[in-house]
């Protein structure tokens, strides 16, 4: 199988609420997110990321149910484990939910979910999504604990994250990507599905695919930063073309 691009679009709903937070409903409401979603979907992404935060500064309510309804490829909704959004969630039925950690003063998800911490109320989420046909993912750090954890909570897939790889250079970098490579062995000798993300860029990722068995990486703000000079179809496939020199096992 191919490595597949799941494009995180928060960041297109980050731009229209900087300007129409207080009047979603207007007509001339841009830019929108669904045109957005359907650019990533032209452009051959494999799925639609979204963030429904507590907060909701970026992603909203309407624009999951919209995109649920509208778009043509896999939704994967990432999501802190709160009552509130699961039981959105349960009504969506996503493809893939992620589950995240979420804490009000950050810029962007910051580091992986403590899944060993909070076990049982992960396990009760867990379970009602996958019954509910949602194939359920951790956010965790490349950390050997949390893999065990996220097989433990019946999670189908774990999500590296990547974010401290990224941030790094040089020796630093290389000691991040045997980390996460480690990781990944684990996860799939327990046989859970590897994904990875946060901080990915076109010029990143070759240092990445060291990493084994990875199956999908979700990117957001690089793509979009880019999408500013050249467009989303052509970031994205940008993305893509990045993304094909990882080892086909
Ligand atoms: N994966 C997860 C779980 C995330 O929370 C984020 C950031 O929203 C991403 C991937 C994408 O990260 P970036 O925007 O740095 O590409």
């Amino acid at each position: 199988m191919p490595l597949h691009l799941g494009v995180n679009i928060d960041h297109i709903a980050t731009l229209r609420q900087a300007r129409y937070r207080t009047m979603l409903g207007a007509h001339n409401v841009e830019p929108s997110i669904l045109q957005a979603a359907q650019e990533v979907e032209a452009a051959g992404a494999h799925s639609i990321t979204i963030h429904l935060r507590g907060d909701r500064r970026h992603i909203v309510d309407d624009d999951v149910f919209l995109l649920r309804r509208e778009i043509r490829t896999l939704l994967n909704l990432e999501m802190g484990n709160t009552a509130e959004i699961l039981e959105i969630a349960l009504r969506v039925r996503p493809d893939f939910v992620c589950m995240v950690p979420e804490n009000r003063e950050e810029v962007t998800t910051e580091g992986g979910l403590n899944v060993a911490g909070q076990k049982e109320a992960l396990k009760a989420s867990v379970s009602a999504l996958e019954t509910n046909g949602t194939r359920v993912s951790m956010f965790i750090d490349p950390d050997l604990e949390q893999v065990q954890a996220s097989k433990e909570v019946g999670a189908s897939m774990i999500e590296l994250h990547t974010g401290t790889f990224a941030n790094e250079q040089g020796d630093q970098r290389q000691v991040e990507a045997l980390r996460l490579r480690e990781a990944a062995e684990l996860a799939h000798r327990l046989g859970l599905q590897v994904n990875a993300g946060h901080g990915l860029t076109t010029k990143n990722l070759p240092d990445l695919f060291i990493v084994p068995h990875l199956a999908e990486l979700n990117i957001g703000h690089s793509i979009v930063a880019r999408s500013v000079f050249v467009g989303l179809r052509r970031a994205v496939q940008e993305m893509l073309a990045a993304m094909k020199s990882y080892p086909q096992v």
